[in-house]
């Protein structure tokens, strides 16, 4: 594996605690980290924590290890800095070309990619202030992760959590060309149209209330940042996400199962492999109000009628015919055992119902896979007997599928 040279900046957050698991993720990949946390960053997590965790030495100020010339040499060296959290403060500095530290010098030194992992309270996030300056930083190429939807650091929640330390790792990875999660073999992908669809469907019952489900994105999102890392050009159609989508991937917004159809169905027309991680609801309500729905004691309790959505993987099977040939379409299936049949009785029989090549089975219940970040899958396919088992993180399934569809399309085409 290629072993980069990476900075990572910490802002003064709550979250710096947090930069600690994903310094382990890289340090573990093998990579050589050089961590500069601003003062008060220091004030959350310590220097020793920083220095056991790296083996290097750590100083935010420009004035130790001056024969190092320090504050331009970082920088140059860095094949990828990654800031997380990136506090408003510091996102306000790096976007105004500020020097008066050692990381925001480093961060002007940058000769390769550059990561923002913004955390801060939801007001902050949302101020015009921060905004701007998220606009400029990427207007001078910066990659700016959207920060997760969640608790934030006292009783309120909404966005600005700091993403889980995987993701960032993630987004970090697709930035560095050729170093990728295990099992990913660099450029199996290049040239290829990878559509992906990922999230969970929400269906609407009147302007602010609607039925969805518990998936997180978390598999699809790793799917799209596998693809990426093996060189292919991702569209990421991504209905409700919990997680910060990756650098790199186009990503087109869905809500319903419907929109989910629309736009898979148009990406899908110049695809070679698309990639049905979505969790689509096979339901929606027949209607929609227009308004609220409203309790009201001289009329009955509003019944919900369900009506049929569209099977788009099955969709995408039987219309294979009409686009490129060697289409590859992969689909998920979520089972559960029972006494008529086996997890992968049902799943073989899904697979030929819905003409996919590859079927990717979870076992589910008990709480199994949904919003989880580890995952247990065989993946079964068309036409063969082989399977193919993955376990661990959602990262190394999507590697394993990745590999899987990167060898099919080579197979297929010479
Ligand atoms: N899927 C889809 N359109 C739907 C429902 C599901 O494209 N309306 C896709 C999912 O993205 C997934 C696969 O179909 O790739 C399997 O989903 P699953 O919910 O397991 O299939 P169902 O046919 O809904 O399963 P069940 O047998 O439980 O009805």
């Amino acid at each position: 594996m290629v072993s980069h040279t990476i900075v990572l900046g910490v802002g003064g957050g709550i979250a710096a605690y947090k930069a600690a698991s994903l310094l382990r993720l890289f340090t573990e990949a093998g990579h050589s980290v050089t961590v500069v946390p601003t003062e008060a960053a220091t004030r959350f997590v310590g220097v020793a924590t920083w220095e056991a965790l790296s083996g290097h030495s750590v100083t935010n100020s420009v004035f130790d290890m001056v024969e190092k010339v320090n504050h331009v040499q970082l920088g140059q060296q860095a094949d990828l800095i990654v800031v997380a959290p990136a506090t408003a403060d510091l996102l306000a500095k790096a976007a105004n070309g500020r020097a008066d530290d050692l990381l925001t010098t480093t961060l002007l030194m940058a000769r390769g990619p550059v990561l923002f992992s913004p955390a801060m309270h939801t007001e902050m996030w949302r101020h015009p202030a921060t905004q701007d300056n998220i606009a400029r930083l990427r207007a001078h190429g910066a990659h700016v992760l959207d920060p997760a939807v969640g608790r934030l650091t006292g009783k309120d929640s909404g966005p600005g959590r700091l993403p889980e330390a995987e993701d960032i790792f993630a987004a970090s990875m697709a930035l560095l060309d050729g170093t990728v999660a295990p099992g990913i073999e660099p450029g199996s992908l290049d040239g290829r149209q990878v559509v992906i669809t990922a999230g969970g469907t929400r269906e609407p019952l009147d302007p602010v209330r609607f039925l969805g489900n518990r998936s997180s994105g978390k598999q699809g999102v790793a799917l799209a940042a596998a693809a990426l890392a093996a060189g292919a050009r991702v569209t990421l159609i991504a209905a409700h996400l919990e997680v910060p989508t990756p650098a790199g991937a186009a990503v087109v917004g869905v809500e319903t199962a419907l929109e989910l159809r629309e736009a898979t169905l148009a990406a899908a027309a110049d695809a070679d492999v698309v990639i049905m991680a979505a969790a689509v609801a096979d339901f929606r309500p027949a209607t929609s109000a227009a308004t609220k729905i409203k309790k009201r004691d001289d009329v009955a309790d509003p019944v919900i009628t369900l009506v049929r959505n569209p099977d788009i993987l099955a969709e995408l099977g039987a219309t294979r015919a009409t686009r490129q040939a060697g289409q590859l379409i992969v689909g998920f299936a979520a089972e559960t055992g029972d006494d008529g049949g086996s997890v992968l009785d049902y799943a073989r029989a899904k697979l030929e119902r819905k003409g996919a090549d590859l079927l990717v089975v979870n076992e589910v219940g008990g709480g199994k896979v949904f919003g989880q970040d580890s995952n247990q899958v065989t993946i079964l396919a068309r036409g063969s007997t082989e399977q193919a088992q993955a376990a661990g993180s959602k990262d190394q399934v999507a590697a394993a599928v990745v590999a899987l569809v990167a060898s099919r399309l080579a197979a297929a085409h010479g």
